[in-house]
């Protein structure tokens, strides 16, 4: 079974995606660490942004795997550095590219073949699985992702001005909408959740809910359970 999540950034996706798929036993995969880590690769490579031949190139023989919680590239761990600003800032520069996204998909498509799978990104309902049995759309107001990102800089003692946050927030969400391929939207047979006022409880519940109900309608032979780890 897959389950698709998609959504802007700073919707909670990835905590709640990842809980969702440790409460139902099945995999989970964040398809935006792996456009982070092919980022990663080309800035430490020093290709150089405008040169798609050798980016294209550079992420179609790239590896990306996962051990545990740990994100190797190329068998390095980069499960940090991928979440640095300068991979942020420059993604869209990847994530812009016909045929990475290609390679990208091909990829995640491997890695849910014949598994139950909760995937998270932005197109993963649309293009990379549209015969999901179950799609998600999770999204909130700008201001309240904005909020949650500041309160999450706070505690990590590195505060950002509210506005420079929302003025961020707004730029990278219109290089997701606006991607000729693989852009953000919602599949028209995705359930949109709105966070705005929900706890990550409240929002693991509901979708915890829809996918039993999914799972229930169509008769599916699916038992859930964590995994054991
Ligand atoms: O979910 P995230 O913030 O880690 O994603 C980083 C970027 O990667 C995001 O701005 C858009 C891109 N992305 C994408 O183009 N397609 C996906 N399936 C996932 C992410």
């Amino acid at each position: 079974m897959i389950v698709t999540i998609d959504g802007p950034a700073g919707a909670g996706k990835s905590t709640i995606a990842r809980n969702l798929a440790a409460t139902l036993g099945f995999r989970f995969l964040d398809t935006g660490a792996m456009y982070r880590a092919i980022t990663l690769g080309a800035i430490r490579k020093e290709i150089e942004f405008d040169n798609q031949a050798s980016l294209i190139a550079y992420a179609q023989k790239a590896t990306i795997r996962w051990d545990q919680d740990k994100l190797l590239l190329d068998g390095g761990d980069v499960t940090e550095q991928i979440r640095s600003p300068i991979v942020t800032d420059s993604i869209r520069r990847i994530a812009d590219i016909a045929e990475i996204r290609t390679a990208l998909s091909d990829q995640q498509r491997r890695i849910a073949a014949g598994d139950n799978i909760v995937t998270e990104g932005r197109d993963q309902g649309t293009e990379v699985f549209p015969e999901a049995e179950c799609k998600l759309f999770l999204t909130a107001s700008p201001l309240e992702r904005a909020k949650r990102r500041h309160q999450q800089l706070v505690e990590l003692g590195r505060p950002i001005p509210l506005h420079d946050i929302l003025t961020t927030q707004e730029r990278r969400d219109e290089h997701d909408r606006e991607r000729p391929l693989g852009a953000l939207r919602p599949s028209e047979d995705a359930i949109t959740i709105n966070s705005d006022g929900m706890t990550a409880e409240d929002v693991l519940q509901e979708m915890l809910n829809t996918v039993h109900q999914v799972i229930e309608s169509r008769q599916l032979n699916i038992s859930t359970a964590p995994r054991a780890s």
